[in-house]
């Protein structure tokens, strides 16, 4: 993406910018952590990432088509071909078992009935819950649930998976097992993984690091062994 802004209209007028010139191209293969304080515009970035949602100006490209302009029904369509999503709160629809769940994203595809469930229950394989297909939601822990969420976002067979603090709702053991599982999916399969955190400790499961503060990116390079070299460059730059 390239010099991405966004604004958002305010209700008493006007209009306030979110995010800043933001620039910066995730290759195939790459693990990135986006971190940042709350409200700094991590979850909006992540929203043009992953084409829910078109820049202000600037241009995006995603895997070499240009989304900048796109209407909503093309925006879609990128979405189902491209992306996987896992977000923090899960997500899965409550009165689907867990094997429905899991096989929505074929629903919007010309996949035959048989061949949707074959690949739904290697995902659920996969993330060690084949013994779970008929259960609903709310009978599966935390983790549980965000592995139904992550063999979800894997049936679309996506070249990017893309996460709001998939961990955010789980305790720090389920969380680790959580971020094992996407370097796993990382390392094996060659998914691409963009995360969004705003714990370091979350983003050293990460290969790279972009910092953003204030919608404005003030670090991006690899995994620093502190925090405080994140903010350094803020410091320097006093923007
Ligand atoms: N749809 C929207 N309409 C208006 N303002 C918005 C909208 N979405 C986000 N904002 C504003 O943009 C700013 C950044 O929000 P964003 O959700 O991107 O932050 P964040 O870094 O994800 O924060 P958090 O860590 O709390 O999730 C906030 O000031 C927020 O109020
Ligand atoms: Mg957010």
């Amino acid at each position: 993406m390239q010099k991405i802004c966004k604004s958002f209209p305010l209700a008493v007028g006007g209009t306030q910018q979110v995010l800043f010139d933001i620039t910066f191209n995730v290759r195939a293969g790459e693990f990135v952590a986006i971190m940042g304080p709350s409200g700094s515009g991590k979850s909006t970035c992540m929203n043009i990432i992953g084409a829910l949602d078109t820049p202000t100006s600037g241009k995006y490209e995603l895997y070499g088509q240009d989304i900048t302009n796109m209407t909503n029904d093309d925006l879609a369509l990128v979405r189902n071909e491209y992306i996987g999503f896992v977000f923090q709160n899960f997500n899965l629809l409550p009165k689907r078992n867990v094997l429905d769940n899991v096989m929505l994203p074929l629903m919007y595809r010309g996949v035959s009935p048989e061949e949707r469930v074959r690949r739904s229950r290697e995902m659920l394989h996969r993330v060690g819950l084949e013994n779970f297909e008929t259960y609903f939601p709310a009978q599966l822990s935390g983790g549980m649930k965000q592995r139904v969420a992550i063999a979800r976002a894997l049936t679309g067979s996506p070249k990017l998976i893309l996460a709001d603090e998939p961990t955010g709702a789980l305790d720090s053991k389920m969380g680790n097992e959580i971020l094992r599982f996407f370097k796993q999916l990382n390392k094996d399969m060659g998914i691409t993984v963009v995360m969004i955190t705003h714990e370091f400790e979350i983003a050293q499961y990460s290969n790279r690091i972009i910092h953003i503060y204030d919608g404005r990116i003030n670090y991006d390079g690899p995994v620093p062994k502190t925090e405080t070299a994140l903010n350094k460059q803020t410091d320097g730059k006093k923007k």
